[in-house]
């Protein structure tokens, strides 16, 4: 870049004084500056200020604003000198007055008197002491996005030809400026999804990028890690870290940023590198508004299939209890802000492996039934983490038992039937579990008649959060596919618990599950968790 266009934009961006000189050349407007300067800056705020200091300088005029076309109205985006009241009054319609007849029809309008002109002949403003304006169209691919309007000459005269020329550059550029900072503005409001997928996943690379700040303690334990040289505009990768190594620790981390090193890549060959890496982001995609309530639920369903899958490895190592944990703060988060608004269940149900998909189906169901029906924070945290790990105890049983598509006979029976016991065991010993969570694993299976297992308890000796649990297990288990059964519908399901497996559950708390399970499915006009 020359040192000329180097100044140019410069002095655009700061749209100092210095910037005037280089923009109206011996009298001579510098069409290249003005080009320049204007496509030199991209949030809305500067462009139109600058468009504004634009035409204080070189048109010479006071007043000025910026009107954009919203829908069939034109409205001030920004002006000079002109009252607050009159920048926020509601708009004109395009087609009416002067400015909505230059929007429409995109002709530019030099009026040097008003009050005589055979067009638009009316009494002039008091606002101005000058009768004479302009308005010229900001246009852009041939399409009006607006107009920009001129008003009272510095000093005192009509506007002129040359006048209206010199505007009608400044607003070809503006229209590109403006279109720029649409554009930018849009690129803001994108998907944290695709923002997180264009920022850190080039879909030519064969490796993933994770900030330093994503990667805690022990989460790319697995992992291999590389280091990205660059080197005759190529990307090498140097393996770091070898999988199988313990713990990233917090020492490694800032020996990185010592060096100035804030990312480290994982081969992107391996789905779960990637999901965790969006786990370490779930918070910031739960909170973001332009993200939509299923697209979020999607997201946050896969990092839970991700943890209950190492969950299933290594169920008791603290890390992994403590993932669960911060899954299910954020689930909560985007449950209790979408409100009264029924969370499309149909979008969250997990397919796949059974264990996995139930552990994942019961807990969203739980939190979302839980929040709906009015429980408090605290519960809704315990009840949702609770039905996440009830059935961690399953580790240990025979793969062949859990599948086995057939009726068990009672030796396997009895072997399934520890799960509750052993699952509740293995929570209390990792000292991360509240005991009302860990009571769930126990409770689960626990009938309000005495029926259940393992230890046949009745009514008020199971907690509330247990009497719910085995709704929403049952109802779970009844619209997934298992090994040995169909799913079934939602209303099919709800027909069978109410009506042939009477004295099983709490009938306060089965009326309320049904209600909110119909409310659901006629809100979201689809079927709730595992209906067809
Ligand atoms: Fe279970």
């Amino acid at each position: 870049m020359s040192d000329k266009k180097t100044d140019v934009k410069d002095t655009g961006e700061k749209t100092g004084s210095v910037w005037i000189k280089n923009v109206s050349l011996s009298n001579r407007v510098n069409e290249d500056a003005i080009g320049i300067a204007l496509t030199s800056v991209f949030q809305f705020e500067r462009v139109f200020k600058l468009i504004s200091r634009l035409v204080t300088n070189i048109v010479t005029a006071k007043y000025s604003s910026i009107m954009l076309i919203e829908g069939d109205i034109l409205r001030i985006k920004y002006s000079n000198h002109l009252p607050k009241n009159v920048e926020n009054e509601c708009g004109v319609k395009v087609g009416e007055s002067i400015s909505g007849w230059a929007a429409l029809t995109g002709v530019n309008v030099l009026v040097k008197d008003i009050e005589i002109d055979t067009r638009f002949a009316k009494k002039n403003n008091i606002r101005y002491s000058s009768k004479s304006f302009m308005t010229v169209p900001l246009l852009v691919s041939g399409k009006v996005m607006g107009v920009l309007n001129v008003n009272d000459k510095i000093n005192g005269e009509v506007f002129s030809e040359s006048d209206l020329n010199t505007l009608k550059i400044i607003a070809r550029y503006s229209a590109i400026a403006i279109r720029n900072a649409t554009l930018l503005e849009k690129a803001k409001k994108r998907s944290i999804v695709e923002q997180l997928d264009s920022d850190y996943y080039d879909k030519k690379d064969k490796y993933l990028p994770v900030t330093l700040k994503s990667l805690k303690i022990g989460p790319f334990n697995k992992s291999e890690l590389y280091l990205r040289n660059n080197a005759n505009g190529e990307h090498n990768y140097v393996l770091y870290w070898k999988g199988g190594d313990r713990l990233f620790a917090n020492d490694k981390r800032e020996e990185f940023i010592r060096k100035n090193i804030n990312k480290l890549y994982v081969p992107k060959n391996g789905r779960k590198q990637y999901l965790r890496f969006m786990e370490s982001n779930l918070e910031k995609v739960v909170g973001h508004e332009e993200t939509s309530a299923k697209e979020k639920l999607g997201i946050a369903r896969d990092i839970a299939v991700n943890i209950v899958s190492d969950l299933s490895t290594v169920p008791d190592e603290v890390c992994n209890i403590e993932r669960a944990k911060q899954w299910i703060n954020s689930i909560v988060g985007l449950v209790r802000n979408s409100g009264n608004n029924y969370i499309d269940m149909g979008s969250v149900k997990v397919d796949g492996p059974y264990l996995y998909g139930h552990s994942i189906n019961v807990t969203m169901l739980s939190l979302i039934f839980a929040h709906h029906i009015g429980l408090n924070l605290e519960k809704i945290r315990e009840l949702g983490l609770g039905m996440f790990l009830q059935n961690i105890g399953m580790k240990d049983v025979d793969p062949l038992i859990i599948n086995k598509p057939t009726k068990l006979n009672s030796d396997e029976y009895t072997i399934i039937k520890k799960h509750s016991e052993i699952g509740f065991h293995m929570l209390q010993e990792t000292g991360q579990v509240s005991p009302e969570s860990c009571m769930l694993a126990l409770l689960h299976h626990e009938n309000l008649d005495g029926s259940g297992y393992p230890h046949g308890l009745k009514e008020n000796d199971i907690s509330l959060n247990g009497r719910i649990s085995r709704v929403i297990d049952v109802y779970s288990a009844i619209t997934s596919d298992r090994p040995y059964a169909n799913a079934r519908t939602s209303d099919a399901a709800c027909v069978i618990m109410k009506e042939k497996m009477k004295g099983l559950f709490d009938t306060e708390v089965l009326g309320d599950f049904i209600d909110f399970v119909k409310s659901a499915s006629a809100a979201n006009k689809s079927t709730v968790v595992g209906a067809q």
